[in-house]
C-alpha cells in the first residue's frame, strides 16, 4: 500500500472541457463527479489541491451555433458558460476556476506554445485539397457534407460512412453531395495547412506511454498506433473560424484542438492572477515548469485519449513544459443499458436531472459504479432508487436516527467509553483501505468496504437493541454507551463519505458539532457534548424519476424536428391538421429572421370605430409598441393588461387606418370567441427572444 499521506502534497486536476455549444447531459457529470471525489479526497487528506476547468469555446460548430442563433460567438459562448457553471455548482462540483478557452491567457500561452513548436522545427506547412462550400465560402469538415452513399446508394448520408451499409469513404465520392450548412454543392479547394510533426516523437511516446501515466488498457491501445506509424497532426483551419490566429499566418487559425488543452494552463493562470497574494509566474512555473514536482491530473473520457496521450504530452515536452503525472481515462456513461440516445430520450441532461433530484443521489451511484477501468457504466434507474435508498438512507443514516436520540435523553453528552473495542478497531483499519481506493480512483470498491462498515454498525445496534435495554430502569449508561459507539461509527463512515456527499456531510457535522477530517476519524469521541439530530436525507421516491425522464422526453421532443412518420400519424380525418396542413419546410436561416419576442401588455384599448380591433400597447423591456390586433371578439382589454405574450418584433409597421402598427402578437384559434393568445411560462422577462 502506497502512503499518500506523509508529506503535503502539491496536485493540479482537471477535467475535459465541455464544449461551448450545448448544454450539460449525465454523461458529462459523471465525468466531474468522478474528478470532483478525487479532488476532495485530496484535500480533506490536507493536500494542497488545485481543480482547474473551463468551456471550450472555439472552433466551427460554436461559430455556426452563434449564427443560427443570430448573436455574436462572444456572447454565445458567455451564455452557454453560465449555463455550465451553473449545472457544476448543483451537482456540487467543486472546481477552484472555470475558465474559458477564448480568454486572453489562453491566447498568450497558445501563441507561446506554438511559436516553441515552430522554433524547434517541429512544423510544417504543405497545401492540401478540401471540401469548400462555395456560397457560405467556408471549407468543409466531412460532418458537414451529406449525399447518397456511393455503395449502396441510401441517401442523407454522412460525409465520410454510411449509417446504412456501414461504408466508408471520402467525402468526394458521394452522389450528390450537398453542404448541410447552406445546400450548395460543395467544390473542391486547395489552401495552405500548418501541421504538427507528431513522428517526430515517436521514442519519446513509446516511452512516455509506458511510464505510469495511463491505465495499461489505454496504454495497449495506444502502442497499435505507435507501432503503425503516427501521422502528422492538423493544427490549422482556414477564416472564418472562432479562435485564435496563428501568429505569422493571416487568415490561419488554431484548430480548437490545438488552443483547448492549453486552456488548462490558462485557466490556472487566471486563477492565480485572481487570487492575488501570490507571485503568478513562480506559482505557475511551479505546477508548469519543466522541473515541477507537483502532481497533474488530467480525468478525460475515452473518446479523446489521442488528444491528451499523444498529441498534448509531445507539444509539452517540445515547448519546454512538464507533462501530465496521469491521464485518468473514463468509460461512457449508459442509461439502462443504452447508449445515451436523444431518439430514445435516454439522453438525461444534468438540468433536468436537478429539477427532479438531489445532486448527492446521483453523485452516490456513481461513485458506488465507478471504478479506474476505461469500462463503460450504466445508469440502471431501478437500481439507482434501490442503491441509494438502501445504502445512504437505509444503512449510513439510519446509524444516527436509530442511537441519537437515546443520547439527547440521557442529557446530550457521549459517554467516557468504547462499548466494542474490535468493532471500532474494524473503523480504525478501514482508513487506509479506503484511502487507498480513492487514491487510484476505485470509488466502487471504496463505497463496498464503507458499507461493509454500516452494516457491521447496524448488526451491532440491532443485537444490541438499546431501544429495549431503555424501556427498564439501571440500563441508562448501557444505553449511552452503544448509542455512543453508534454515533462514532457514524462519524467515521461519514468522514469516508465526505469526497461523495459534501452536502449531507455538512448537515452530519452540524449535528456532531464538528468539521470531520480524514486524521481525526480514527480517533473515538467521548464525552463531549452533540447536537439535536435532524433528518439527514429523505428516499429516492419512484415517481420523482419517472417524472424526471418524462420531463427529459419532452425537453427532447420540442428540441428535435417531428419525423416525417410522425407527423402522418397525428393528421387523422378531421384533426386541425387536416383542416390546415403544416405548410412547406422552411430552413433554419428563414425561420432565424423572425425576430420573436417576449412582450409584456402595458395597455389595452377599445379603438373607435374598429369592431374587430384593440389597440396594445406593448413593452419589450426597453421600447414600447403600438399594435393593432384582430382580438377583441374574444378579449376584454382590462383582461390583457399586465399579461405577457410572444410578439413579432421585426415585422415592417404597418400603416392602418387608426394608425400605425408596429409588429404583430400571437394567437390560435379559428376566430371569434376562439382566439387564444401565447402566453409563456411563468418567468419570462419582456424582450427576451423566443426561439
Ligand atoms: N471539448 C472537448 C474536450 C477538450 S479537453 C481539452 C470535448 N468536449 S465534450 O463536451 O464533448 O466532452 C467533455 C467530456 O465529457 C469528455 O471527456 C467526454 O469523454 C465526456 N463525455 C461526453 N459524453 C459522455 C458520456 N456519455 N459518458 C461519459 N463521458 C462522456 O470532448
Ligand atoms: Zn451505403
Amino acid at each position: 500500500m502506497t502512503d499518500t499521506m506523509t508529506e503535503r502534497r502539491k496536485i493540479l486536476v482537471t477535467n475535459a472541457l465541455p464544449y461551448a455549444n450545448a448544454a450539460l447531459h449525465l454523461g458529462h457529470i459523471l465525468e466531474y463527479t468522478q474528478t470532483d471525489i478525487f479532488v476532495r479526497f485530496q484535500r480533506l487528506r490536507g493536500h494542497e489541491c488545485h481543480y482547474m476547468s473551463a468551456d471550450d469555446a472555439h472552433g466551427t460548430a460554436i461559430m455556426l451555433r452563434a449564427e443560427e442563433r443570430g448573436i455574436s460567438p462572444e456572447q454565445h459562448i458567455a451564455e452557454m458558460k453560465e449555463l455550465h457553471e451553473a449545472d457544476f455548482r448543483d451537482f456540487l462540483i467543486s472546481v477552484d476556476n472555470y475558465h474559458s478557452t477564448h480568454s486572453d491567457e489562453n491566447k498568450v500561452l497558445s501563441e507561446l506554445i506554438y511559436t516553441r513548436l515552430r522554433d524547434n522545427g517541429h512544423i510544417a506547412s504543405r497545401n492540401i485539397t478540401q471540401a469548400f462550400d462555395p456560397e457560405k465560402q467556408l471549407f468543409l469538415a466531412d460532418r458537414y457534407i451529406k449525399g447518397s452513399c456511393p455503395k449502396c446508394k441510401a441517401e442523407d448520408q454522412y460525409g465520410d460512412n454510411c449509417e446504412a451499409c456501414g461504408a466508408t469513404y471520402s467525402p468526394s465520392e458521394l452522389i450528390n453531395p450537398k453542404s448541410m450548412i447552406s445546400g450548395a454543392t460543395p467544390i473542391e479547394k486547395e489552401s495552405e495547412h500548418f501541421f504538427f510533426k507528431l513522428p517526430e516523437f515517436e521514442t519519446f511516446l513509446k516511452e512516455w506511454t509506458r511510464s505510469g501515466t495511463l491505465q495499461p488498457e489505454v496504454a495497449n491501445k495506444l502502442s497499435e498506433w505507435l507501432d503503425t506509424g503516427l501521422q502528422e497532426w492538423d493544427i490549422s483551419r482556414d477564416a472564418p473560424y472562432f479562435g485564435f490566429e496563428i501568429p505569422g499566418e493571416p487568415g490561419k487559425y488554431f484548430y480548437v484542438w490545438l488552443d483547448a488543452p492549453i486552456g488548462y494552463m490558462a485557466s490556472f493562470k487566471n486563477y492565480l492572477s485572481k487570487k492575488g497574494g501570490v507571485d503568478v509566474d513562480a506559482v505557475f512555473n511551479e505546477f508548469w515548469g519543466k522541473d515541477s514536482t507537483a502532481e497533474l491530473y488530467h480525468f478525460i473520457g475515452k473518446d479523446i485519449v489521442n488528444f491528451h496521450a499523444l498529441f498534448w504530452p509531445s507539444m509539452l515536452s517540445s515547448a519546454q513544459f512538464r507533462t501530465p503525472t496521469k491521464v485518468c481515462v473514463h468509460g461512457f456513461l449508459t442509461v439502462d443499458g443504452k447508449k445515451m440516445s436523444k431518439s430514445r430520450g435516454t439522453f438525461i441532461n444534468a438540468r433536468t436531472y436537478l429539477e427532479h433530484l438531489n445532486p448527492e443521489y446521483l453523485r452516490y451511484y456513481f461513485a458506488a459504479k465507478l471504478s479506474g477501468s476505461v469500462d463503460d457504466l450504466d445508469l440502471n434507474l431501478e437500481d439507482f432508487v434501490q442503491r441509494v435508498n438502501s445504502d445512504l438512507v437505509g444503512k449510513v443514516v439510519n446509524i444516527a436516527s436509530r442511537t441519537a436520540k437515546f443520547i439527547q435523553k440521557a442529557g446530550g453528552n457521549l459517554s467516557a467509553n468504547i462499548d466494542d473495542d474490535a468493532l471500532w478497531q474494524q473503523f480504525v483499519d478501514g482508513s487506509a483501505v479506503i484511502a487507498d481506493y480513492y487514491e487510484n480512483r476505485e470509488y466502487g470498491k471504496a463505497m463496498r468496504e464503507i458499507m461493509a462498515l454500516a452494516d457491521a454498525a447496524n448488526e451491532y445496534i440491532a443485537a444490541k437493541a438499546p431501544w429495549s435495554l431503555a424501556k427498564e430502569e439501571g440500563n441508562e449508561q448501557q444505553v449511552l454507551d452503544i448509542c455512543t459507539q453508534g454515533i462514532n461509527m457514524f462519524r467515521a463512515l461519514l468522514t469516508y463519505l465526505k469526497p461523495v456527499l459534501p452536502e449531507l456531510t455538512e448537515k452530519a457535522e452540524a449535528f456532531l458539532g464538528e468539521t470531520l477530517s480524514w486524521e481525526q476519524a480514527p480517533s473515538f469521541r467521548t464525552g463531549d457534548a452533540i447536537n439535536k439530530f435532524k433528518p439527514l436525507l429523505t428516499r429516492i421516491e419512484k415517481d420523482k424519476v419517472d417524472a424526471m425522464v418524462e420531463a427529459n422526453k419532452q425537453a427532447l421532443a420540442a428540441a428535435q424536428p417531428q419525423k416525417q412518420g410522425q407527423q402522418e400519424e397525428a393528421k387523422t380525418a378531421d384533426s386541425e391538421l387536416a383542416k390546415d396542413p403544416i405548410a412547406d419546410e422552411i430552413s433554419f436561416d428563414d425561420f432565424a429572421k423572425v425576430d420573436l419576442r417576449i412582450a409584456l401588455i402595458k395597455d389595452a384599448q377599445h379603438v373607435e370605430g374598429a369592431d374587430k380591433l384593440l389597440q396594445l400597447t406593448l413593452d419589450l423591456g426597453g421600447e414600447t409598441r403600438n399594435v393593432f390586433s384582430g382580438i377583441k371578439s374574444a378579449y376584454k382589454p382590462e383582461d390583457l393588461v399586465g399579461k405577457l405574450t410572444v410578439m413579432v418584433a421585426n415585422l415592417a409597421p404597418r400603416k392602418m387606418k387608426f394608425g400605425m402598427s408596429e409588429g404583430m402578437v400571437l394567437a390560435a384559434g379559428p376566430g371569434k370567441k376562439e382566439i387564444y393568445l401565447l402566453e409563456p411560462h411563468e418567468g419570462a422577462k419582456p424582450g427576451q427572444r423566443v426561439m
